[in-house]
């Protein structure tokens, strides 16, 4: 788990498009990877970002990506899909900045609740989430098998972003 270490301020959040499948595909396997999380390919991605509703970005800091965040909004509600920082840029208030952009997105384009998902154990994301006003709207039973067979519930998070 990152150690805290001090805010990082000279960072840039870029909107991305299809055309960045293979770096979001990068960055999440890079995020999600020692947690032993099973990761979107680039087709799932490219597909992804061309469905209705897609959008994402990358936090960039001194010019390298090492963050992202893919959301969907439809009608009034919004959803985060993926989100993740790069091991080693954790812990330094990045994964703050990528959802208080998804929570500005979601008011701007009139959504009225932001929702995510999140395996129970993840304690880092239940902490980041938590930090930005989500709280826990409801559960999915044993929502994930991890490779040893092992059953983990999902929470559910949700934020009210309305005007
Ligand atoms: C979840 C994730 C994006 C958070 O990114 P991050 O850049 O480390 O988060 P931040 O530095 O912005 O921390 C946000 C808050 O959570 C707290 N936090 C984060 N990890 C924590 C931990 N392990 N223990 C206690 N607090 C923690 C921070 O202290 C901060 O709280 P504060 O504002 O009160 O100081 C990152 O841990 C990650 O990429 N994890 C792997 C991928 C993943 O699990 N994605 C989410 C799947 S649902």
């Amino acid at each position: 788990m990152a150690q805290p270490s001090k805010p990082t301020s000279n960072y840039t959040i870029k909107t991305v498009g299809v055309a960045h499948a293979a770096l979001l595909s990068s960055l999440q396997d890079a995020a999600y990877s020692p947690q032993g999380e099973r990761f979107w390919s680039k087709t799932s991605f490219g597909e992804t970002l061309l469905s209705h509703g897609v959008s994402a970005n990358v936090v960039e800091v001194a010019g390298d990506p090492v963050g992202f965040c893919v959301m969907r909004q439809v009608t009034g509600e919004a959803e985060i899909l993926t989100i993740g920082v790069i091991p080693a840029s954790q812990r330094r208030g990045l994964g703050k900045v990528l959802l208080r952009n998804c929570i500005n997105e979601a008011t701007i384009n009139g959504a009225s609740t932001l929702f995510l998902e999140v395996r129970a154990d993840n304690i880092d994301a239940i902490h980041t989430y938590r930090s930005c006003g989500f709280t826990e709207s409801g559960s999915r039973k044993n929502y994930y098998r991890l490779e040893n067979g092992q059953l983990i519930d999902a929470l559910i998070y949700a934020l009210d972003v309305k005007k």
